[in-house]
């Protein structure tokens, strides 16, 4: 089985110029699903991850199961004005636009090890956000996953100081 062959690639999307990595016909097979979720609890495993963090919205697809199934509690990042308690928040380039992300602020206890979880790594924007958010709270990033890494867009620059596991990569 190649995970490649459960993306489908779609040009021009959201916008001109953009090849879009789709993961929902992965996350349509069960099977595969599962196989994909399953590495990701092995490297959460191997990271001693404590409590899962994952961003809006597809971090949230994949960060549940995986602290699900290591019986640890998931933190959902998101956009701006969706959360009902008091947050942190920092804004950050998109590899197309522009977003604001936040988390509660009671969310992560000081020194616990934070596994973020997301579908995709681009521009690292997003995780990088995520990162300062974590730091800011007091947690310690003991890794960050992801299904796909655009390795073209340079993301990991941002992660230079944390393992990463990607599933997969594309120019
Ligand atoms: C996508 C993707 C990552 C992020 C990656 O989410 O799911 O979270 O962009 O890009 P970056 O590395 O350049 O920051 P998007 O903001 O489109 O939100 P969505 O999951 O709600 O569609
Ligand atoms: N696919 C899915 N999400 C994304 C992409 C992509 O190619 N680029 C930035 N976010």
């Amino acid at each position: 089985m190649n995970y490649k062959d459960y993306i489908a690639d779609i040009p021009d999307f959201p916008q001109d110029g953009i090849l879009f990595r789709d993961v929902t016909p992965l996350m349509a097979d069960g099977d595969v699903f599962k196989k994909a979720c399953d590495e990701i609890i092995a490297f959460a495993k191997e990271v001693n991850a404590e409590v899962v963090v994952g961003p809006e919205s597809r971090g949230f697809i994949f960060g549940c199961p995986v602290a699900y199934e290591l019986g640890i509690g998931f933190v959902p990042v998101r956009k701006p004005g969706k959360l009902p308690r008091e947050t942190v928040s920092v804004s950050y380039d998109l590899e197309y636009g522009s977003n604001e992300l936040q988390v509660h602020k009671d969310s992560i206890k000081k020194g616990q090890r934070v596994l973020i979880v997301d579908d995709l790594l681009a521009t690292g924007g997003t995780v990088d956000a995520t990162i300062q958010m974590v730091k800011e709270l007091g947690g310690v990033v003991a890794g960050c996953a992801f299904l796909i890494e655009l390795a073209g867009l340079n993301g990991r620059e941002h992660l230079k100081e944390y393992p990463v596991f990607a599933l997969m990569s594309y120019e």
